[in-house]
């Protein structure tokens, strides 16, 4: 059997897919929260560089990856192709399982395939410097990793919970000459006032976005940098399903099933939209998003218009969201405690063309260790809930005698989340309950705004 496929360097895809282009009616645009009004390009100028601008606009299928964006993302790309045969045998399942291994970038997971091309246009336009959130350190060390190669500052804020729980990311990004501290911070007003409060406040993302935006908006010659959620930032990560089809065709198979974990929904997206491409046009398929029990924004979130952070700076988003102001369960997957989820993968789980799955935590790194003790390599906490999905759709596999094609994007590797492994082995991870009644609360607040075309 062959158990993995390369692609060669030259068969890179040379352009990103937007999927902009092909849904049947256009995205709901964002408004101004005072107006009600759609934004403008130019509103987004003071935050984004208008490169950028108009790639989140763009509605052109296809567009070039320019070459000094490829020939940083050929340190680690393209990416391997596995067939995960140890676990189809452990679990005994007649499925066949696929994962493509996005845990092999510099920073160890997919968030530098839109670092990457997120310094190089913010470079090009003259920006000396970047700010960004994190949750559990990935997209900070990825952008760290980025912004490094181009020679821009980078000042990332991360969530403090995680901040304690993974102090290696931290040196990851110093190692790559950024600085990082804990959200909330006494240094910005969005974060003082929560620091204020209880300067041991565990913070959440949204709240890290806020300070991060703050800093670029009064900032010289700084702009902001989002790790998710944006439609430029899923179209850099289209790279990875555009790779994959060539080498599933390598080994001669099309999925029955697709399944990412899902915070902002930018890996779930990379893998899932060049395929949605074909369901559109009539092939038959499952795409699920898989996020935890304790962020639920899939699987209970109502389709709203919210703001993409806890001050309540970005313009109105139409999204599925439990409220700008949730503060979910501080659990070990920090990159998945995001209150929404991006607009295009919440457009396509509204038309019904992908699914979502919830999971709780200790189910999640149960598979987690079933991976590790089968394939080998150690998944990120959030890559776990991708895992915990594929084992349960290769069990009905198995139950209903079905040879399925299931198909899995792999994250991110797990080494720097060993203190998370740790609290589990040693039986002191827990399941948190998610709070219903305060997300009603939150999302009755969101009433005054209008609601977005469904
Ligand atoms: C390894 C890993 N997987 C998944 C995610 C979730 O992000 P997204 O939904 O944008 O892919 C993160 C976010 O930090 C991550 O670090």
């Amino acid at each position: 059997m062959e158990y993995k496929v390369f692609l060669d360097e030259k068969d890179i895809p040379r352009q990103w897919y937007n999927i902009q282009a092909d849904f049947s009616t256009p995205l709901p645009p964002p408004l101004n929260p005072g107006t009600g009004k759609p934004i403008g390009p130019e509103d987004l100028a003071p935050v984004f560089p208008m490169n950028l601008i108009e790639q989140e606009v763009s509605t052109q299928r296809w567009i070039d990856i320019p070459e000094e964006v490829l020939d940083k993302l050929l340190m680690w790309r393209p990416t391997p192709l596995y067939r995960a045969a140890r676990l189809e045998k452990f679990l005994g399942t007649p499925a066949h399982i696929y994962f493509k291994h996005e845990g092999v970038s510099p920073a160890g997971s997919h968030k530098p395939n839109t670092s990457i091309p997120q310094a190089y246009y913010n470079k090009t336009f003259g920006i000396k410097r970047l700010t960004t959130e994190t949750g559990a350190g990935q997209w900070g060390s990825a952008l760290a990793f980025a912004c490094n190669q181009f020679g821009l500052e980078c000042k990332v804020y991360m969530v403090r919970i995680s901040f304690n729980q993974k102090p290696y990311r931290k040196m990851l990004m110093q190692t790559w000459g950024a600085t990082c501290i804990p959200s909330p911070s006494p240094e910005t007003n969005a974060g003082r006032k929560f620091f204020e409060e209880n300067p041991e406040h565990h913070g959440s993302l949204g709240i890290a976005i806020s300070e991060a935006i703050e800093d670029a908006v009064t900032s010289k010659d700084t702009r902001y940098s989002l790790g998710s959620v944006l439609n430029h930032v899923l179209m850099h990560q289209t790279i990875i399903g555009l790779e994959t089809k060539k080498q599933m065709a390598r080994f001669g198979e099309y999925p029955d099933i697709v399944v990412g974990c899902v915070g902002g929904g930018s890996n779930f997206a990379g893998l899932a939209f060049p395929y949605l491409s074909d369901k559109m046009n009539g092939k038959e398929m499952r795409l699920i998003g898989c996020e935890p029990t304790s962020c639920p924004t899939m699987t209970q979130a109502p389709y709203v218009y919210d703001f993409g952070d806890t001050a309540c700076t970005t313009p109105l988003l139409a999204m599925h969201s439990l409220g700008h102001g949730f503060v979910p369960a501080p659990i070990h997957a920090g990159g998945l405690r995001y209150h929404g989820l991006a607009p295009l993968v919440s457009k396509a789980l509204v038309e019904g063309l992908i699914e979502a799955k919830a999971y709780g935590q200790l189910q999640t790194f149960a598979a987690g260790l079933t991976w590790a003790r089968t394939e080998g390599f150690i998944p990120a906490p959030e890559t776990n809930h991708a895992i915990a999905c594929v084992i349960e759709e290769a069990q009905r596999a198995k139950e209903e005698g079905k040879e399925k094609v299931i198909l899995m994007i792999w994250s991110g590797h797990g080494l720097i989340d060993l203190a998370a492994y740790d609290a589990y082995l040693s039986g002191k991870l827990q399941d948190t309950a998610f709070p219903v009644e305060e997300m009603q609360r939150l999302v009755a607040e969101l009433e005054k705004f209008p609601r977005p075309a469904a």
